[in-house]
């Protein structure tokens, strides 16, 4: 069945295409698109369960009311017109956007390339990547330029051993939005934190590179270890004199991959769960809260210890699975794109809430955490308090905490010892 969103008019569900149905002729396509999106997604509820349970409507019925609707024209559509117009209006200013994947031909690079390209808010993809990289960035960008959509997209090579500051300039200038996945992955056995030598010269050549050409960027770092790369790279953006909020740690796979277990245990839909993930992204600083969504705070509380530690080792299972070959890609691309998409909404003008690892007061003594963050028309807007506890996550918060002052204070190290270039 297709997605369902309330219409604020009516505070009535519809699927896109009864309300694409009601509004064309009215609107141009693009501006009823906007207005669905600043709609929100529907709960389904199930047929004679609970007080005001909704029938499910026959098309038919949703059809004449579509029609009904669109000849009485009420005052109030007047005014939801009126307001999906000036929704569009914010929305026009801003977007559509020109993005960066740095390591864009890479394990998660050239998926995450392929979702960026497909939203509409991206009118230009810059693939960066290493001359000697699986595959040439500009082979990756020739193959995305093929897809019919709007985007614009180019490749971009840098000889490995260089610095980006020096190769860059095109790729980066103009873009609101710079995703890195560039860095060394894990192998079985090591841990994110094994990769922090490597990965943090990495991810710094590149912030040095953002911070010349874009500096108002939004830069979401995915290469690990995020607990640690998010802030060292934020304290050398603050050292330079830029914002550090615009530093921005991808955690969104920890919330994928809680909703579909999840949705695993609960036969749910897993695509109306949402478990928010706090903490860091690294073995037991990766905190779901269960307890927060309606769907898991279902599940009974003896089976909570496993699901929990099922989030905290997945990232391990992938690896394990691929055997040395890499780590989760596909499932990281996916959830790096809906991070990406969520932030280039936000600068849009509609406002998104999502996850993510940045520098924050949502724990008291912890200068970076994990925690919801509201995405708005600059960037970051709000970092959401973490909100009540179960007895459990009151029990692992502890854990979390007692990780994550370690590993901050490595990224905390590494700004204290290091500058980025003018
Ligand atoms: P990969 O080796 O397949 O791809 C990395 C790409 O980065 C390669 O194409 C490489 O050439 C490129 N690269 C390296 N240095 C570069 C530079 N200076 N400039 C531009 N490109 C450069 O690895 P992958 O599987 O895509 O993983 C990338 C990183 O993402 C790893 O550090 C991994 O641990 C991390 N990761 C994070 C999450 C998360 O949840 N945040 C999830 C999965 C993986
Ligand atoms: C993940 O969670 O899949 C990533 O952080 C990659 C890894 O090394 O586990």
């Amino acid at each position: 069945m297709s997605e369902k969103r309330i219409d604020p008019d009516d505070k009535t569900a519809y699927t896109w295409e009864e309300l694409a149905a009601y509004y064309k002729g009215k609107y141009k396509k693009k501006e009823v698109e906007a207005y669905w999106e600043e709609c929100k997604p529907a709960m389904r509820q199930k047929k004679g369960k609970g007080k005001g349970a909704a029938e499910p409507e026959p098309k038919a019925k949703a059809k004449a009311k579509t029609k009904a609707k669109a000849e009485a024209e009420p005052k109030a559509k007047v005014k939801a017109k009126a307001k999906a117009k000036a929704v569009v209006k914010k929305a026009a200013k801003a977007g559509p956007f020109k993005v960066c994947v740095c390591g864009g031909a890479g394990g998660i690079g050239q998926p995450l390339s392929m979702f960026m390209a497909m939203d509409p808010n991206v009118k230009e993809l810059s693939i960066f990547d290493l001359d000697i990289a699986m595959v040439p960035p500009a082979g990756v960008a020739a193959d995305l330029s093929h897809l019919e959509k709007k985007v614009d997209v180019k490749g971009y090579v840098m000889p490995v051993g260089q610095k980006p500051i020096d190769h860059t300039e095109a790729a980066l200038t103009g873009c609101s939005l710079v995703l890195i996945p560039a860095g060394m992955p894990r192998k079985p056995g090591q841990t994110r934190d094994d990769l922090f030598k490597i990965n943090a010269d990495i991810a710094k050549g590149l912030v040095e590179a953002c911070a010349k050409y874009c500096p108002e960027a939004i830069v979401a770092l995915i290469v690990n270890p995020v607990n640690s790369i998010v802030p060292a790279m934020a304290e050398l953006y603050e050292k330079k004199g830029l914002d550090p909020m615009k530093i921005v740690g991808v955690t969104t796979l920890d919330c994928v991959r809680a909703a579909k277990f999840v949705g695993n245990i609960t036969g749910k839909n897993p695509n109306f769960i949402n478990v928010p993930v706090v903490g860091g992204h690294a073995g037991k600083t990766i905190l779901p809260l269960f307890s927060q969504d309606k769907t898991a705070k279902t599940i009974e509380a003896d089976k909570i210890p496993d699901l929990d530690v099922k989030v905290q080792d997945a990232g391990t299972e992938v690896v394990n699975a691929k055997n040395g070959k890499g780590s989760a890609t596909l499932s990281m691309g996916y959830a790096g794109a809906r991070l990406g998409k969520a932030v280039l909404a936000g600068l849009a003008g509609f406002r998104r809430v999502e996850c993510a690892y940045v520098k924050s007061d949502a724990m008291e003594g912890f200068k970076y955490f994990t925690s919801k963050v509201v995405f708005g028309d600059k960037g970051v807007s709000k970092v959401l308090p973490i909100g009540d506890l179960s007895e459990h996550e009151k029990t692992r918060m502890e854990e979390v905490k007692e990780a994550m002052k370690a590993e901050i204070e490595t990224g905390m190290k590494y700004a204290e010892a290091n500058d980025l270039a003018a």
